[in-house]
């Protein structure tokens, strides 16, 4: 029977309005109102109507951001209003000069200024005509960009229609803001391209252009790109007055904007918002390069006007370079535990972020032979966070012919053993199981904090345990006697007695922590837990064969293989014996249920412990089977709020995930 066409019409649009909303709870806000099964059913039913009624179908229903093929090339696309760009400032001098030059052009009306955060990311304008997203494009020049309109549609982020604002769409609205990737989409991105053969992004914004400038916007689509709005070009239909109103009016319109933004009335507010945004920059999700300082008044804006393409309204206040230029000194080679042997670049001290680098990784040789780094040769390092320092890519133009190229050595620089590449692999190894450098460094791996966490237990003392002949393996530690240690350089007796008793505390390792402490190649700490989950003890997972292994889900034939070859090897089997002897046997799987009030059950932190660390809260809950995750999705069970927890806690709240104060969370795990 055919359906009245006026009564489908309007239930088309009742879906594309709910759907809408949904789409901005859910991409912009974080904050979904229904569950996912809800939503797929009303975008089915929209689906459904659509595909019966294609004369119904308009360009801005949720049903169609990909779909169009891919394209020859991107047209020019003139901006209306020119895109500007930013004045930098380095230092709180520069910024409080900027400062004082807007008070006098301002000529006594005090200014007041709104910070932002300055994303590192690609500059795009949308135009919304009527409230309809029409064209998109890049900033190009400043005056002509690229349309790639057809991509920013894939962005789930960026609505293809604008919510009403009382009822009411502007009849024009030019928006611009910046198309990022979050850092850790970056590194998913990247170990997928990796997987697949293809080369990695350098950093989150070139794979934000890249994802962006592709021909075919399936391509795009399956990107994780995300954008905010902070700035107008050509307005109708809307009144608008001051930065602090057009980020709230985007807002309403259902356009994701960056909350965290301030309005601050004296420029020692600003400089307080640039610190604590840089005290954060390691914790934000996106990469900030900086804060933007805008003064909020649009009146006040005309009176001071612009110069050379910039507006003297606004300045980027810049945070310390995470990069500089040095040169390489050396290459050196470092010999790991499993007898990788890294090339290091020795750099002319540098300052990288507030900290002087002398030494910075090459990864192996490869990477040394794509990147083209010589000895002698200018080169660009980069420190991000906690991270070792890299070199990122040489400077050729400033060679003079004196550079040498690197040659990995032939003989191992620590023992003088032999050195191989086995077929298929990136690293040179030494293959001599007693090389010093090679025990020295699988002591570290396992005293390290996420293995076994023996405090105490730092790399001066392995070095001299190793080298007087004390510990050989790791089984050795746990026969080391107070006489041993006393004698030691620079071993007081309470330290001494300190060491023992973590020793012994150790012995009660989770199973996960004892396989991942055992450094086997490719087993990190995740494929460690699968593995303690999978078997009830490690004589159990050294019995297992390769097929069994392979098995698993997460462990492929390379994990497999490496795991077997580690436990045929005779002495890691007489290893796992004298473990055992001195009583480290760990349970796994099956066997730790009944102990483990908190198996499968899985937390987030957020925000500072009053009482504890965040290594020892995860003890607490790895000991009782729980796991840790680092960020809150569906699958996380409990949120433990800290002080001044971050934006986890809003995750959290919208996906209904229960929270525990620091108190409750030590009731739980039987610590209060
Ligand atoms: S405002 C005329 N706000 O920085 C002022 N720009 O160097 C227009 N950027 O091309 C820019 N975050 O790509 C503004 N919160 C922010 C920003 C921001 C990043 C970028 C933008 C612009 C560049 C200027």
């Amino acid at each position: 029977m055919p359906e009245d066409l006026e009564a489908v019409r309007k239930r088309v649009e009742e879906l594309r309005e709910e759907i809408r909303k949904h789409d901005y709870h859910y991409y912009v806000l974080n904050q979904p109102l229904i569950p996912d099964s809800e939503y797929d059913k009303l975008f089915r039913e929209l689906e459904e109507l659509e595909r019966r009624y294609p004369e119904l179908v308009t360009p801005d229903s949720p049903t169609q951001r990909v779909g169009a093929p891919p394209a020859e090339e991107f047209r020019p696309v003139r901006h209306a209003l020119p895109m500007l760009s930013l004045a930098n400032c380095f230092s709180e001098e520069e910024f409080l000069e900027w400062d004082r030059r807007v008070r006098r052009l301002l000529g006594g009306e005090a200014p007041q200024y709104v910070c932002e955060p300055k994303l590192d990311g690609v500059s795009v304008e949308l135009v919304y005509q009527d409230g309809v997203f029409t064209v998109g494009s890049t900033r190009g020049d400043g005056y002509v960009g690229e349309d790639v309109t057809r991509n920013l549609r894939t962005i789930k982020q960026i609505p293809l229609k604008l919510l009403p604002i009382n009822g009411k769409l502007p009849r024009l609205l030019e928006v611009r803001g910046e198309v990022y990737m979050e850092k850790e989409d970056f590194k998913e991105l990247n170990r997928r391209r990796e997987a697949e053969g293809e080369p990695p992004f350098a950093n989150p914004r070139n794979a934000a252009a890249g994802s962006l400038r592709q021909l075919d916007p399936s391509i795009t689509a399956s990107r994780p790109l995300k954008a905010f709005f902070y700035a107008q070009g050509r307005v109708e239909g809307l009144e608008i007055k001051s930065q602090a109103q057009l980020l709230e009016t985007l807002s309403r319109l259902g356009l994701p904007v960056n909350p965290r933004w301030k309005l601050c009335s004296t420029p020692e507010e600003a400089i307080e918002f640039y610190h604590q945004l840089l005290e954060a920059r390691e914790e934000l999700p996106y990469e900030a390069d900086g804060v933007v300082v805008k003064v909020n008044d649009f009146g006040q804006r005309e009176v001071l006007g612009e110069v050379s393409r910039a507006p003297r309204w606004a300045v980027a206040f810049k945070f310390p370079a995470q990069e500089a230029v040095t040169r390489v000194r050396d290459i050196v080679v470092q010999v790991g535990r499993t007898g990788a042997l890294t090339p290091v670049a020795l750099l002319e001290p540098v300052e990288v972020s507030g900290v002087t680098v002398s030494r910075a990784t090459l990864h192996n040789e490869d990477e040394v032979k794509r990147k083209d780094v010589r000895i002698g040769d200018w080169v660009v390092v980069r420190r991000a966070g906690e991270v070792i320092p890299e070199v990122v890519r040489p400077l050729p133009e400033r060679r003079t012919g004196q550079e040498r190229e690197f040659r990995m050595p032939t003989k191992c620089p620590v023992c003088g053993g032999p050195v191989v590449r086995p077929a298929g692999e990136v690293a040179h190894r030494c293959e001599n199981l007693s090389c010093p450098a090679r025990i020295k460094e699988s002591i570290r791996h396992f005293a390290s904090r996420r293995a076994a966490d023996i405090q105490g237990l730092g790399e001066k003392l392995v070095d001299q345990l190793v080298e007087k002949g004390l510990v050989r393996k790791i089984s050795d530690l746990y026969r080391l006697r107070l006489e041993d240690l006393v004698a030691l350089e620079r071993m007081a007796e309470k330290s001494a007695q300190n060491l023992l008793r973590e020793l012994e505390r150790s012995k009660g390792m989770s199973l996960a922590r004892l396989i991942y402490a055992l450094g086997i190649r490719y087993v990190g700490e995740h494929i460690a837990e699968v593995l303690a989950e999978r078997f009830s003890s490690l004589d159990e997972l050294a019995r297992a064969s390769f097929d069994e292994l392979v098995e698993i889900p997460e462990i492929g034939p390379r994990i497999a293989q490496s795991i077997v070859d580690f436990f045929s090897s005779a002495e890691n089997r007489q290893l796992i014996r004298e473990l055992k002897e001195v009583g480290i046997d760990p349970r796994g799987g099956a066997a730790v249920a009944q102990e483990a009030p908190l198996a499968g059950k899985t937390f987030v932190f957020t925000g500072r412990l009053a009482s504890l660390t965040r290594e020892e809260a995860r003890r607490l809950v790895e000991e009782r089977g729980g796991k840790v995750a680092s960020s809150v999705s569906r699958k996380v069970d409990y949120l433990v709020v800290g002080e001044d927890p971050g934006s986890k806690l809003d995750r959290a709240r919208a996906l209904g995930i229960k929270e525990l104060s620091e108190r409750e969370f030590l009731e739980l795990v039987g610590r209060s």
